[in-house]
């Protein structure tokens, strides 16, 4: 018997759902592999887990870094284990909704179409990580009025324009949470000379990175290395200085939001903004973000309940929507080739 899943494979993470059951996989989106032999251990919480225990001879690879496919054999494993976790076996097939951004080349959607393919998926399918958002926040594929999604995850944003079930068109940028981090380890080096991991920036960044200059905390204690001694240190970095940077990549999506919607017809400009925006991915739960990017576009946002998760919901949805009907699904549907 087949088994439907629908697959959304970040930069910083894998979601896993299958229509009726909900979410049944979600872990970090890497592979941890014996640095001697190269064979892999494990992926996601569990390779996080060994790596911190044995960090000397073991290392982590991203399968997708930035929204895009950085590594095809780590792609291979990762999927290949994350089909066995939703319970594909041989004879427990899968067939894989895979969710990506409009961006993706045909290249990018083979390689991954082959992954899954030699991970157990007997079909692999693919929508566009937007549609599949709104449909999740009850947008109808049927709906000419469509809707705006800024789906601001890790590795990029990606700012797009749905009506009936398609993408009008779209603005990305290798910008999310991962470019913030990297920004933050940077002033760290630079103003405050202390080097920091990336592991260690992102914990800043959840602790104190907000939209609003009223952070809940002052300052944070920040652990890392002299620049210069290599001693091990620590400073206190004011929150003010950590919003400034995020501030900083904030208005780069704010300016893909705003260049996207200059990009489209006005009169389907005026319907979408009319229903307002639809964020999503990681970034939309950073404090005060929702709030500050509706005031600077004069629009409402919603926020779903879950803006990591939305994106496979949406798409475990339209799998039963459209379940008698290919010519439907198709409507809907992202190439291959
Ligand atoms: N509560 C929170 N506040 C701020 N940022 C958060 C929060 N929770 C998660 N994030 C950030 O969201 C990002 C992960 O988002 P998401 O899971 O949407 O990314 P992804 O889908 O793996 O990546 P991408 O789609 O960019 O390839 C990380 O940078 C993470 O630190
Ligand atoms: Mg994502």
């Amino acid at each position: 018997m087949a088994i439907d899943i629908v697959l959304d494979i970040g930069s910083q993470n894998v979601v896993a759902c299958i229509p009726g059951k909900g979410v049944v996989f979600r872990e970090p989106s890497l592979v941890v592999y014996d640095v001697a032999t190269k064979e892999v251990v494990a992926i996601g919480e569990n390779g996080l887990r060994m790596l911190s225990e044995d960090p000397g001879s073991l290392a982590a690879k991203r399968p997708v870094e930035g929204g895009a496919i950085a590594d095809m054999g780590a792609l291979g494993s990762l999927t290949r284990l994350v089909l066995r976790g939703c319970g594909v076996a041989r004879l427990n097939r899968a067939r894989v909704l895979t969710c990506i951004s409009p961006s993706s080349s045909s290249l990018e959607r083979r390689a991954v179409r082959d992954a899954l393919r030699r991970s157990g998926a007997s079909s692999v399918r693919f929508v566009s990580e937007a549609v599949a958002a709104s449909i999740s926040a009850g947008i109808s594929i049927d709906d000419a009025m469509g809707a705006m999604v800024v789906d601001a995850g890790a590795g990029k944003t990606c700012v797009s324009a749905v009506s009936l079930g398609g993408i009008i068109d779209y603005e990305e940028i290798r910008v999310g949470g991962d470019y913030m981090d990297g920004a933050i380890r940077t002033f760290l080096r630079q103003d405050r000379g202390i080097i920091v991991s990336s592991r260690v920036s992102a914990e800043i960044r959840l602790m104190v990175g907000s939209a609003t200059d009223t952070p809940a905390h002052e300052a944070v204690e920040v652990m890392g290395r002299d620049a210069s001694s290599g001693r091990q240190v620590t400073v206190v970095v004011k929150s003010a200085d950590i919003y400034a940077i995020c501030l900083e990549v904030l208005n780069m999506i704010f300016d893909a939001v705003a260049g996207c919607i200059a990009k489209i017809p006005p009169e389907l400009a005026y319907d979408l903004t009319a229903r307002g925006l639809l964020l999503i991915g990681g970034i939309a739960k950073m404090d005060g973000f929702a709030g500050w990017i509706g005031r600077k576009l004069d629009l409402a946002v919603a926020v779903p309940g879950d803006p990591q998760t939305c994106i496979v919901e949406g798409g475990a949805r339209l799998l039963q929507i459209t379940d008698h009907s290919r010519d439907l699904f198709e409507q809907v549907a992202m190439r291959c080739e």
